[in-house]
Parts: C-alpha cells; sequence; structure tokens
C-alpha cells in the first residue's frame, strides 16, 4: 500500500552566514537523512530533545523549510514536482497545529471568523461557511456561544480547539501536530490528546505528531520514531518501544519519564542523559549520540552506526543495541 507521507533520505541543511573572507558559510544539519512513512489512518511521533530535527521535518512537508536532498512523498506524488496550483491543493489534504495557539491564531478575529479563513480562502458560500463553522465547533468541544469572542478570551485548551477546528476545516487526511500539547497545563494536555484521538476516529485521519515528550507520544500513536541530531535512531510500534528499548538513548529518554509504580520489584533501572544534545554545526563523525552514551564502544567513534531492522517491525541505529 502506498504510505499517505512518506520521507526518503530527507536532508535539510540549513544555511548560515559566513563569518569572514575566505571561510565557507556554517552549514546546520537539521535534518540528515532521515526515512518515515504514514500509513493512511495511523499515527507516527517524532521524538527527541529539542534541537534533534522534528519540526524542520515536519516543516519541509508543509513547504516551510528547505529540502537540501531526499524526496517527500505524498500519495506516492513527489512533492518536489507539484506545480504552484497542485502545491496549494495539497494544503487541503494536509494540514497543521503548532505548539503554540496565541501565535497561530489573529487576536482581531473572532472564533468563527478564523475557522471560517480557510473556507473563505477556498470561495465557500456564507451560508455553507456558517453551517461548516457551527458543526466544527461541535465537533471539536467548542459551545455556540463562543462564537463571537477573541482568542484571548478562551482559555488555552479552547484556543486550541479553534486551532484545531481551523485545521479540519478543508477535511484533511493528514495533520501535522508540532508540539500540540506543549504549550499547556497537564489537565489540558489529556482533553487536546482525547479530543485528538477521537477525532482520528471519526474522520479517520493520520498523524505526524511531533513532540520532544515520550509520555505525551504513549497513548496516541501507533508508531514511534526517535531521533537525535537530524537522524532517527529508532523506529517501532509504540507498545514494543516503550516495553523493550532497544536504543540507549530511547532507555534514556524512557527513564526519565516518572514511573508510577514506585515498588522495588517494579522499579526500573534508571539510565539517565548526561550531557548536551552536540551541535547540528559539527555533527561527530561516528555515532550521534556517542557522546552522551554510556555503553559506547572504540568504533562508535569512527563510524556512523547503519539502520538496522530488528525483529518484523523494530529499527535501530547502533552497534551494541539492548
Ligand atoms: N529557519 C532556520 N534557520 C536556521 N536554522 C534553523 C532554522 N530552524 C531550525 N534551525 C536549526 O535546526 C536545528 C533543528 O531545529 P528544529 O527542527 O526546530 O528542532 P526541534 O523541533 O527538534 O526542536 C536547530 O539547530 C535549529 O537551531
Ligand atoms: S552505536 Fe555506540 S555510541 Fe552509538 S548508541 Fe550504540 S553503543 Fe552508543
Ligand atoms: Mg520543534
Amino acid at each position: 500500500m502506498t504510505a499517505l507521507l512518506e520521507f526518503q533520505n530527507l536532508k535539510v541543511h540549513w544555511p548560515g552566514r559566513a563569518s569572514g573572507w575566505g571561510k565557507p558559510a556554517p552549514v546546520t544539519r537539521a535534518v540528515d537523512g532521515v526515512n518515515l512513512k504514514i500509513k493512511a489512518g495511523e499515527t507516527v511521533a517524532v521524538v527527541g530533545e529539542s534541537g534533534c530535527g522534528k519540526s524542520t521535518t515536519g516543516n519541509a512537508a508543509l513547504g516551510l523549510a528547505p529540502i537540501t536532498d531526499g524526496k517527500i512523498f505524498f500519495e506516492g506524488r513527489d512533492l518536489s514536482l507539484l506545480s504552484k496550483q497542485e502545491r496549494r491543493d495539497l494544503w487541503q489534504d494536509m494540514q497543521v497545529v503548532f505548539q503554540d495557539p496565541v501565535a497561530a491564531l489573529n487576536p482581531r478575529l473572532t472564533v468563527a471568523r478564523a475557522i471560517a479563513e480557510p473556507l473563505v480562502i477556498h470561495g465557500w458560500s456564507a451560508a455553507k461557511v456558517a453551517n461548516r463553522v457551527d458543526d466544527l465547533m461541535a465537533l471539536v468541544g467548542l459551545n455556540p456561544d463562543q462564537r463571537d469572542r477573541r482568542p484571548m478570551a478562551l482559555s488555552g485548551g479552547q484556543r486550541q480547539r479553534v486551532v484545531i477546528a481551523r485545521a479540519l476545516a478543508l477535511s484533511p487526511r493528514l495533520v501535522i501536530c508540532d508540539e500540540p500539547v506543549s504549550a499547556l497545563d497537564v489537565s489540558i494536555q489529556s482533553q487536546i490528546l482525547n479530543l485528538l484521538l477521537r477525532l482520528q476516529h471519526e474522520l479517520g485521519l493520520s498523524y505526524l505528531f511531533i513532540s520532544h515528550d515520550l509520555s505525551v507520544v504513549r497513548h496516541i500513536a501507533d508508531r514511534v520514531c526517535v531521533m537525535y541530531l537530524g537522524v532517527i535512531v529508532e523506529e517501532g510500534p509504540t507498545a514494543d518501544v516503550f516495553a523493550a528499548p532497544q536504543h540507549p538513548y530511547t532507555r534514556a529518554l524512557l527513564s526519565a519519564i516518572p514511573q508510577p509504580d514506585v515498588s522495588r520489584r517494579g522499579r526500573k533501572e534508571r539510565v539517565l542523559l548526561k550531557g548536551d544534545l552536540p551541535s547540528p554545526l559539527a555533527p561527530p563523525k561516528g555515532c550521534p549520540f556517542a557522546s552522551r552514551c554510556t555503553i559506547a564502544q572504540s568504533v562508535c567513534a569512527i563510524s556512523r552506526p547503519p539502520m538496522e531492522l530488528r525483529g518484523d517491525d523494530r529499527k535501530v541505529r547502533c552497534f551494541n543495541p539492548a
């Protein structure tokens, strides 16, 4: 089956500014060879620390980041070969929800106007727009009496519901959710995650779900891709990755999640992360995780481990996986 969205060896190298005569401009290797597939109806999470290239990956699919190398396909269509009109049409199929609803919403527009924006741009009649806005508000759990409110009169969770309603206005098939609950209180986070899950079941949506927090993706993602310094280092079905993480980085991320079970036998080994993410301006020659890995061997500083299939459905980029 053709994937809905597919990244093939995607590289995004942001150009920097040259600092002086004769010196080449530095390049940030934000995304450095990402392979990833999302099937129809599936949620794939991309998880990793801040600065590892998650947003740049999503933005490349949205046309907001330059593709240095590799390809992105939507239903088998190479995005780099689309005309301007085809690219605009694709916006109906692929939408985005960013972290900060305050930045995403024009403070002067009412809730109804904000949700209506994409419909108006696509030439819908006023009567059709009004009906669709009512339906969308009900779909995302907003009250009709919130129609004429402005974003600042809403709570953070309600604002994110407006952003989600607007993203769904043109019935997309895929929504890129970039840290959609990171700006919200923990109690509100689960409400928005449950909303996204319900919408997926009702509308058959697919999500590319980006988060720095592994615990957030546990209940929403079918598959998890763990990203480190521009590459995916582990990939697999969510339950399997949580039950038996194989890459030292995934193990460290998981061990940082507080465990509700504190009985002595249930307590997990703690493998905490030391040091910082290396600079993507000068990524290590060998394994990108070598500088922080507690089980690194001499080969790890010299050679890049390839992504290897482990079992039917797991992939790990490590010379010495668990
Ligand atoms: N527009 C840009 N121009 C230059 N560098 C960028 C730009 N956007 C992101 N970067 C750099 O690319 C790297 C990855 O950033 P990003 O994709 O935002 O990571 P994440 O979403 O995982 O936090 C970072 O080093 C960041 O500073
Ligand atoms: S390849 Fe080596 S340095 Fe990299 S994660 Fe595996 S053991 Fe650690
Ligand atoms: Mg980001």
